[in-house]
């Protein structure tokens, strides 16, 4: 028998922008927040560089502005861009007050000038930072805060499976009602019930089979939303970071941009320095052309990794910017003090996602979209570096303004429908989830990477089909598991990034594709906007 709980507010996903929501409402309303595993399992945990914030005096939004617009390559949206750089400053002095311990040095007066850091695309220092383990330092504080309030119900080892919306119930609005969850502890799914419901469910990048993200990364949160009737934007933006350690023992261990920012250099293994030959900026240009620079160098060679040097500095720099990727690369025998760490380029970040507007809301009443998950319009076609934490922060902050001001006239939501279990019987081919979720994510690396074709997306687009059916038939006969939903999600994002890759017939920011090397420059940039079929 399920169950059913009510609460105000519904938060799906406990990274920084599930949680900085959670605690921004939860003086006025009842808040329940669920983690899919730990508390501390999204990608916030695992956030290196840093949170990108105006506070050099030489600095200015303009500038920040700026950058953005340039590494988004005309896709974002100029007044989401000026909004969110214009909310940085207040973004950090919250964290601060959260109890987030930024690295400063403190001045005669006791006042605490933070230490800023570079990374690709910016123009000036203006990364915020904790060493380089602000990830930590965020998600450890958040989630100290939320346990703390006694408004805020936090619910681990919980898994969304689908939204109820009143649609699906059979009644005409399209508003949404509450979740499908399954308990992993106990192995039941119940119904949760709010009358606000927020995905913060983060990125999609473990759709690639080569990931710096933790495993939680399985765009749920989008394919639950589209399964539900949202709009999703950009897929086909899948940002891929050039510098993930390459070690067969090292799982998705990133190596941060502020290595290169603070003048770690890119050499192919007999030392030569390449960056410089495919853009000015050479290891500070954004992303996407120093991910494509390595992949064209590896291609062209037959080499398993480039090199990223910082050996040159002095070994107590190194151990005091970073002391957790110094630790972790002696922990597999590279002294990165004396020697050059062998990096490959591995997908990080998901640029595009549910479509929401200037307060997170999506086009399902009710229902908003905050963080990784979302697309606003910041990014654009390539997410600039240390903009992707600001974004949580600032947009949790966008709905919380939101759902604070229309939760007094919010109806409570009806009883739901229990869970149906009475068709299917536990699996005795657990093989076939794993042999699925390989086989997704080696062909999405093989054909929906960092150079594309035509030929390759059919290819993908092809498998996906028959996937989807194989993984439909099994959905339907067995119990759920969350290997499971989680395969049922994946096969989603992937279609729903070949179909957006195959809608955009150029090459733009991270989308690249030998079939049309260039930039349309003949019109306006669009954004690709993909319509689900309930609506
Ligand atoms: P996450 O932090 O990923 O949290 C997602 C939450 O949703 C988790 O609690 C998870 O359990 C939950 N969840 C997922 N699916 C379900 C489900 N079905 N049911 C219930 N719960 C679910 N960005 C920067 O700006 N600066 C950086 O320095 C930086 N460094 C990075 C380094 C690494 C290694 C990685 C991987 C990313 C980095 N990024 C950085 C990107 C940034 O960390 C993420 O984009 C951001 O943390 C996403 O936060 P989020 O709250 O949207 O999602
Ligand atoms: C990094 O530290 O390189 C990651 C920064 C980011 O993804 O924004």
């Amino acid at each position: 028998m399920s169950s059913q709980e009510t609460y105000d507010v519904l938060i799906i996903g406990s990274g920084a922008a599930g949680l900085s929501l959670a605690i921004r409402i939860a003086d006025h309303a009842k808040v329940a927040v669920l983690s899919k595993f730990a508390l501390t399992s999204g990608s916030t945990y695992y956030a290196q560089g840093g949170i990108s914030a105006v506070l050099d005096a030489q600095d200015s939004i303009e500038s920040h502005t700026e950058d953005t617009l340039n590494a988004g390559a005309g896709l974002c949206d100029p007044d989401i861009v000026k909004l969110t750089v214009t909310h940085g400053r207040q973004s950090i002095e919250w964290l601060s007050q959260q109890g987030v311990a930024f690295t400063g040095t403190e001045d005669k007066n006791g006042n605490i000038e933070l230490h800023l850091n570079k990374e690709g695309g910016h123009s000036h220092r203006r990364i915020v930072h904790t060493a380089d383990a602000t990830g930590k330092a965020v998600s450890t504080s958040l989630t100290d805060r939320a346990k703390q309030h006694p408004n805020i119900t936090l619910l681990e080892n919980h898994n969304a499976i689908d939204l109820i919306t009143a649609k699906k119930l059979g009644l005409s609005e399209q508003r949404v009602l509450g979740a499908y969850v399954l308990d992993i502890s106990t192995n039941k799914v119940k119904s949760i019930a709010a009358r606000k419901v927020v995905i913060a469910t983060g990125g999609a990048n473990k759709v690639y089979l080569y990931t710096t993200n933790p495993h939680i990364s399985t765009g749920d949160g989008i394919a639950l939303s589209w399964r539900a009737g949202c709009r999703i934007a950009n897929m086909e933006f899948m940002q891929f970071h050039p510098t993930c350690l390459f070690h067969p023992s090292a799982q998705s261990f990133l190596i941060s941009e502020a290595v290169r920012g603070e003048g770690g250099k890119l050499i192919l293994p007999d030392g030569t320095a390449f960056m410089h030959n495919f853009d000015p900026r050479a290891e500070l240009a954004p992303r996407d052309i120093v991910a494509r620079a390595i992949d064209h160098e590896m291609k062209k060679r037959g080499i398993d990794c480039v090199y990223l040097d910082i050996s040159h500095k002095p070994k107590v720099f190194v151990k005091q910017h970073f002391p957790t990727i110094y630790e972790k690369c002696l922990e597999f025998g590279i002294d990165i003090a004396k020697q050059p760490i062998p990096v490959v380029p591995a997908a990080h970040y998901t640029c595009g996602g549910v479509l929401t507007d200037s307060y997170a809301r999506t086009n399902i009443e009710g229902l908003y979209a905050v963080g990784e998950v979302a697309c606003t319009g910041l990014h654009g076609a390539n997410r600039m570096a240390s903009n992707s934490l600001l974004e949580c922060l600032v947009f949790a902050e966008r709905a919380s303004i939101d759902i604070l001001k229309a939760l007094p006239d919010a109806p409570y939501p009806p009883k739901l429908p229990e869970w149906d279990e009475s068709k299917v019987s536990d699996s005795d081919e657990e093989v076939v989830v794993a042999h699925n979720w390989d086989e997704i994510r080696r062909f999405m690396w093989d054909y929906v990477g960092i150079v594309r074709t035509n030929k390759r997306l059919e290819r993908a687009r092809h498998r996906i089909e028959l996937l989807k059916k194989e993984i439909a038939e099994y959905y339907g006969n067995f119990r759920v598991t969350s290997d499971l939903l989680e395969l049922r999600n994946l096969i989603i994002v992937a279609e729903l990034i070949v179909r957006c890759a195959q809608q955009r017939k150029e090459s733009r920011g991270l989308h690249y594709t030998l079939d049309y090397p260039e930039t349309d420059n003949s019109k306006p940039p669009q954004n690709t906007i993909l319509i689900p079929p309930s609506e």
